[in-house]
């Protein structure tokens, strides 16, 4: 068991001082169950807005919504005492303006006490992120392959296979550092431009598909233990196939039922006397 124990919660400026040090250890958790069993192990956990296609069987995260990610980081909050909560920001609720970002992240931080924001964008995005770093909302970025961007991008690829695209995701990843974000998630990228990016950055990038050149990596929660099976993505570790596990569960406890094998008598209240 790799438990750490920690008297308090780590905070943003915790999770920066860590880079160049030891690696930053990142999973998603949306449920107060799995915050529990998650937050002895990482440095962070993330409410991804991941949790449309896996909590709630949407094609795309475009669907989610910002009270369904605060209802969803106020559970994570309730089930952790030791890592440092990150929120996404959900598509629509920070692209319009700073302003109406700056709204979106005050409610998401006072709701649920939660440490910080993330929200996707490079170049575009640096204005806010700087507005809102400015009147004290911690800002996670996420550049490379940006899920709330499938419809103009054309789908989940990795970014950065041609000297083009690589040179963008390092102009996001520059901007994005520049305008004041405390970490960065790369996703969905090559090794060099991930390494790249690292060397060049102050703050830490924590990867996603984007190699071992990060000072950090997340995986989806429910991805890496075999929960989440309509597809695999490349960079997916699974260090356990819960689904057949459940599967199975659910097949003896019907056959028992059906046979009227359970409950037992050692499920039955009995009497005082
Ligand atoms: O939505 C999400 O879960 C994420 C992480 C995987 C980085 O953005």
């Amino acid at each position: 068991m790799s438990a750490v124990a920690r008297s308090k919660r780590l905070s943003v400026r915790d999770i920066q001082a860590r880079k160049g040090q030891a690696p930053i250890v990142v999973l998603t958790a949306y449920t107060t169950p799995i915050a529990r069993l998650l937050d002895p192990h990482v440095d962070i956990l993330m409410v991804g807005d991941s949790l449309g296609m896996v909590l709630y069987g949407m094609d795309s995260t475009l669907g989610v919504t910002l009270d369904m990610m605060i209802n969803h980081a106020s559970a994570v909050m309730r089930g952790s005492s030791q890592a440092c909560v990150v929120v996404d920001l959900p598509f629509g609720s920070y692209q319009e303006s700073p302003q109406i970002a700056f709204r979106n992240a005050a409610r998401v931080l006072s709701e649920t006490g939660a440490a910080a924001v993330k929200l996707e964008g490079g170049r575009e995005m640096a204005e806010t992120i700087a507005f809102l770093v400015e009147r004290g909302v911690p800002v996670m970025g996420h550049v490379g392959l940006m899920p709330q961007s499938v419809n103009t991008t054309g789908g989940f690829r990795a970014q950065g296979r041609d000297a083009a695209e690589a040179a963008k995701v390092e102009a996001d990843a520059k901007a994005v550092a520049a305008a004041g974000a405390f970490s960065l998630v790369i996703e969905g990228t090559l090794e060099p431009v991930a390494a790249g990016i690292t060397a060049q950055l102050s703050i830490p990038t924590i990867g996603i598909g984007a190699s071992p050149a990060c000072d950090g990596q997340v995986l989806v929660s429910d991805d890496m233990l075999g929960l989440f099976t309509d597809f695999t993505p490349r960079f997916v570790k699974r260090y356990v196939e819960l689904a057949p596990a459940i599967a199975d569960a659910a097949a003896r406890y019907a056959r028992d039922v059906r046979a009227r094998t359970f409950p037992g008598p050692e499920h039955c209240f009995k009497s005082k006397s």
